[in-house]
């Protein structure tokens, strides 16, 4: 049979434009279609992510020179329209657009804050794939975050420390930039001899021409922008393959190697042990990126490859790796649930100490639970941190991880280690909310538990324990 036309809004578009469109048959440049919204909705950073389109797959080829600091780049995005679309936005803050394509024809585009916003010659119908090239250059300056940290491309003595939490993605490359959309990344990084960078996921090659290093990497499995990163420095590479078959790629700054080594030989260890924990490790390649950049002050679960400006303790390690569960696996859905990325890896922590010779998580709880009501850690409840300001907040890694201890005692440890796994693999490469978790760990244990995380999560000042 033949196929219907694409349902036509003629009742309710009755104009001329699009009367014409009609008589062209397809959608042509006046078809009826909405524009993308600048945002993805989510009230703590609105203009995070955008509406009426899906990313798939980034392919990002990006030149950068230690010296000048001039980033120049080129980003394939492929993407699909959730929606009939006229015209749609891209997070880019800074930097220069030169050119635009939408299916490798010329598209108008405009800057407005840190919208790119595309209009492409044709209206993109939903459910169509398109790709977007947008060539950009300039020297990519971070962002700070409402708790005063630098976000993003943050530029260091040799190269540049690369984490986008939450927003900084868009200081490097045009994104949909919120972690509702996860996609696959190739990444071509062409960086002068001696230099080295590292994304995420496996190493495909790397190539040395007329002074200067092209790096391949490429991350199949679905990842937020705000876990890419492309940090350039002078690098020690260290590389093998575990025994379960995954491949490792550290790359230490010479600086921090000697405090680095002894942590870093523990990651296989650390890997198997939240593996045996957490169910399967969720990705095929790991390491880690130990850099020198003592202004960050903060380290990153960048997917397949945490970030840390200096050489990580034990504890930064471990909590960095449950982050590829989750946070990275898992991904948020809206970024007031923060909690199930930082208290669960701060709770990683303490069950790894618990394990290995450390306090039990009890006692850890107590000792926490023993602070003044006055302490920062109940200046407000982890479940809605608010506005950004205190999303990375003691009460969101530490009264975070105190509600799951509280879940634990209320469910024993045999279905705590069942719900933590079930939502593991539940949700693997996917999102997950907070109402969510809750509703698993009730399924799971079989118990009433909307008011243990009600008080944990939602009520202002130190919660009674039981
Ligand atoms: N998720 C990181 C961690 O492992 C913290 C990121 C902090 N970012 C910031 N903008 N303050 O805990
Ligand atoms: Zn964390």
């Amino acid at each position: 049979p033949r196929r219907q036309p694409a349902r036509r809004r003629t009742a309710t578009y009755a104009t001329v434009p699009v009367a014409v469109a009609a008589l062209l048959g397809a959608a042509g440049p006046t078809a009826p279609g909405t524009t993308g919204a600048p945002g993805a909705g989510d009230p703590y950073f609105p203009l995070s992510g955008n509406g009426g389109y899906d990313v798939r797959h980034y392919d990002l080829t990006l030149g950068y020179d230690t010296g000048s600091r001039r980033l120049d780049g080129t980003a394939q995005l492929t993407a699909r329209a959730t929606r009939n679309l006229t015209r749609f936005d891209l997070d880019l803050k800074g930097l220069t657009v030169t050119a635009v394509t939408v299916d490798r024809t010329k598209a108008a585009f405009r800057r407005d804050g840190q919208e790119l916003v595309v209009t492409p010659r044709h209206t993109l119908r939903r459910g169509r794939e398109f790709r977007v090239t947008v060539a950009y250059h300039g020297t990519p300056k971070p962002v700070t975050d409402p708790d005063g940290a630098a976000d993003g491309w943050i530029p260091t003595d040799d190269g540049a420390f690369v984490a986008g939490e939450p927003q900084g993605a868009m200081t490097w490359f045009p994104a949909n930039g919120h972690p509702r959309d996860k996609a696959s990344y190739d990444f071509t990084i062409t960086v002068p001899k001696g230099r080295t960078a590292v994304a995420n996921g496996v190493l495909l090659g790397e190539r040395t021409a007329h002074g200067r290093t092209t790096f391949r990497w490429r991350e199949t499995q679905p990842m937020a922008a705000y876990l890419a990163t492309a940090t350039i420095g002078k690098f020690q590479v260290e590389r093998y393959t575990t025994r379960d078959g995954l491949q490792v790629y550290n790359a230490v700054d010479a600086r921090e190697a000697r405090a680095a080594a002894p942590v870093l030989k523990k990651l296989p260890s650390v890997l198997e042990w939240e593996s045996r924990l957490f169910g399967p490790y969720p990705f095929r390649a790991a390491g880690s990126v130990v850099d020198h950049a003592p202004d960050v002050g903060y380290a990153l679960e960048t997917q397949t490859r945490p970030l840390y400006d200096s050489a990580p303790d034990l504890d930064t390690l471990v909590h960095e790796s449950a982050h590829q569960w989750f946070g990275d696996s898992v991904s948020l859905t809206a970024w007031k649930d923060i909690w199930l990325n930082e208290g669960f890896a701060t709770y990683a922590e303490w069950l790894y100490a618990e394990q290995h010779g450390g306090p039990n998580a009890q006692k850890t709880f107590d000792a926490l639970y023993a602070r003044p009501a006055s302490d920062e850690l109940w200046a407000y409840p982890p479940g809605d941190p608010g506005s950004g300001k205190h999303i990375f907040g003691t009460p969101v890694y530490a009264r975070g991880a105190m509600a799951l201890h509280e879940l634990r005692r209320a469910v024993g440890d045999r279905d705590f280690v069942r719900i933590l796994r079930a939502w593991a693999t539940g949700h693997r490469g996917g999102h997950g909310t907070t109402a969510q978790f809750v509703r698993l760990a009730e399924e799971k244990s079989g118990k009433q538990l909307k008011g243990l995380f009600h008080t944990w999560l939602y009520t202002q000042g130190k919660p009674n324990s039981a």
